[in-house]
Order: structure tokens, then sequence, then C-alpha cells
């Protein structure tokens, strides 16, 4: 389709979802040989008991994974990459600077005639992205768009004692979702919202030059190109927003807890999803955890935990599904939708 032309859709419907997550996995007894940690401090901490890492060596990065995601997500929505008109890919870690993770992605999937554009925003990325892509479509100028969430944390830490406090957190992986124009006006995005707050930029971030590691107070040791976090700082920041972007997001729909199907939350640490699990009384089976397989996957963890309900046949027609992202920036946003 003509990207000058505008067809307002009745609805955009979620068409199909794909992962990518590496073949080697890290446990938490892999890493006690590596560095003075625990299995019983990683878990009560944080849940997390295994997480995927990349091997550079077989060509494994940000692109390949956001690429065979991508095509997954192709072939589940019976899409060829020729029909899709933009590919988002939301990540922090980029292979290089530019080109861009989706250009490249799109190409390899024979987007040819594609728009493509990576949007930075860390573990918000994607939900900041699935709302970016929705209003394009709803706007009339879209109608199949890509998004995908990719991110390879693994190459901004090292498996050693110094950095113990994020190497045991993160995980590698890659997923993505076709967006699709509808007629059917009963699929559509219903609320979202997407804040950011940079006075908190010094929390979590990854400095290439000292003076900006020493701007930001940086007394951790850590060589520049290492994540550098502030967890307990995070931790407050989580469990104070979580609840309260669910809370407003149900506000802007009009809408209870218990009227939401399932809560898709990035998965940062099992304790902040119990937080907001208690708080709004959700039961298990509408919050779905599985950071204790995979770790923090960044922008690739929200549609990580959507494919996997989806593949499981769990989400269902007409049902609401409320998308739940915070992290790095700091960045919080949400994205709700009638599937
Ligand atoms: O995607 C969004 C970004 N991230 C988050 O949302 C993470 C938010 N924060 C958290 O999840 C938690 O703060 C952590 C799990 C990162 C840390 O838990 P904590 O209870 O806040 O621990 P802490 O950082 O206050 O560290 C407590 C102790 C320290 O020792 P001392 O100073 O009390 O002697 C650390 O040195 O635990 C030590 N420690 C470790 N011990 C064993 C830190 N990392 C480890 C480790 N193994 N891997």
């Amino acid at each position: 389709m003509n990207a000058t032309d505008t067809i307002r859709p009745a609805g955009v419907e979620i068409a199909g979802t794909g992962t990518a997550l590496p073949d080697r996995e890290l446990t938490n007894a892999d890493l006690e040989k590596l560095m003075d940690t625990s299995d019983e401090w990683i878990t009560q901490r944080t849940g997390i008991r295994a997480r995927r890492i990349v091997t550079p060596e077989n060509g494994e990065n940000t692109t390949a994974l956001a690429t065979r995601a991508l095509a997954a997500a192709l072939q589940d929505a019976g899409l060829e990459g020729s029909e899709l008109d933009l590919v988002v890919c939301a990540t922090m870690t980029p292979d290089m600077p530019t080109p861009g993770v989706s250009a490249v992605a799109a190409h390899r999937v024979g987007a040819t005639g594609a728009g493509a554009f990576d949007l930075s925003a860390a573990c918000s990325g994607f939900v900041f992205s699935l709302n970016t892509a929705h209003a394009l479509i709803a706007g009339g100028r879209y109608r199949n768009v890509a998004v995908i969430g990719a991110d390879i944390l693994s190459r901004f830490m090292e498996y050693t004692t110094r950095g113990r406090s994020t190497a045991v957190l993160f995980g590698d992986a890659g997923a993505a979702m076709i967006l699709r124009a509808s007629d059917d006006p009963h699929k559509n995005l219903i609320a979202q919202a997407m804040h950011a707050d940079g006075g908190g930029a010094q929390h979590l971030y990854i400095p290439t030059f000292e003076r900006d590691a020493q701007a930001y107070g940086d007394d951790t040791g850590l060589p520049m190109s290492q994540l550098r976090m502030h967890g307990p700082a995070v931790f407050r920041f989580a469990v104070g927003k979580f609840p309260q972007l669910i809370a407003d997001t149900l506000e802007r729909a009009d809408l209870a807890p218990e009227d939401i199907d399932h809560f898709v939350c990035h998965q940062s640490n099992q304790r902040i999803l119990e937080s907001a699990r208690e708080r709004f009384g959700i039961p298990h089976e509408k919050l779905r955890v599985n950071i204790n397989k995979y770790g923090n996957t960044v922008a690739a963890s929200v549609p990580l935990v959507f494919h996997e309900l989806r593949t499981e046949g769990r989400i269902k027609p007409g049902q609401l599904v409320m998308f739940l992202g915070f992290g790095a920036g700091l960045t919080w946003g949400s994205s709700l939708w009638r599937v």
C-alpha cells in the first residue's frame, strides 16, 4: 500500500507472534562456578533460575535474534515479508549505533517495500513500539506493521564477582508481533500510556565515555560499556510506578482490575510482579511469570510472555490484554488491547 493513502481501519489486530532464544542456557548453578553468588540469593531476590545467552562466535547477535523472531511471527501471521509496510525494533543494544537492527532484519525477511526504525526505551521499548505502531495503523497510512523487541545485555556485563549484581539478572532474547489493520471494530487498542523521567537516568545506564559516567557519580569501578544499575533505586521506582500505571490505564478505559484477562508484564523481578498481583488481587493465571526461565530480557520480555500464552491457546478472541513495561530512562508505559 502507498503510505500516502489513508484508509482508517475499523480495528487493529495482533495477527502473529514469534520468538528467538539463544540455545546456550546459563543456570544459577553455572553462575555459582563463575562468581561469588548462590542459587539461593538469586532465586529468593529475583525468582530467576536460568537465562539464555548468545554465542557471538556462532553469529548470534541482536540483529540475528530480531530477524529470527520476525520471520517466525510472519509465518504465524501467514504473511510474506514483502507485505509489510513498516518494521519497528525496540532495542537498547543494537549491534552498531547505525544501521538500525530493524532495517537489516526487514531486508533479511524480504520486506523490501517497508520503512524501518529502531526505538530505544529500554524495558519499556516494546510497549512504546506497540503504541506507536498502533497509532500509525489506526491513522490509516500503514496496514501491516511488525514490532520486534530484541536485546542482548550479555555484551554489557561480565560474568565475574565484580559484575554479579547485574550478570545474574539479564538474559538475551528476541520476540516479535505482527499488527494488521482489521475490519473487525472489536479488535483494537483501547487505552495506552507512555511516561519518562530522565531525572532517574543515573539509576540504570551504560556509559561509553568516562566523563558521562562521572557525571552520573559512577563509583562502581567497572570498565566503560558495562551496565550500571542501582538495584534498590530501580526496585523502589518499579514497585511504586507499576501499580499506579495499572490503575491509570484501567481508569482511562473505565475498567476494573477483574475485567482484564491477562496482565502481560515486563519481567524484571518476581517480587515486583507479586507486589502488583497482591495490590489488585490478580489471580496467578492472569499474570504470567516466566522470569524463572529467561531472566530479564529487556525489550523482548513482554512479547515473550505474550507469545507463550498465545501458543498455549490461552489468548481468546475478545479478551482484554494489558501490556506493561518499565525500565531505564526511567520509562514506563502500558498498552491495553481487546484482541
Ligand atoms: O528491567 C528493569 C531493571 N531492573 C530492575 O527492575 C531491578 C530492580 N532491582 C532489583 O530487582 C533488586 O534491587 C536486585 C535483585 C537487583 C538486588 O536485590 P536487593 O535486595 O536490592 O540487593 P542489594 O542490591 O541491596 O544487595 C544486597 C547484598 C549486597 O551485599 P551487602 O552490601 O549487603 O554485603 C550485594 O553486594 O547482596 C549482594 N549481592 C549479591 N550477592 C550474591 C549483589 N549481587 C549479588 C549476587 N549474589 N549476584
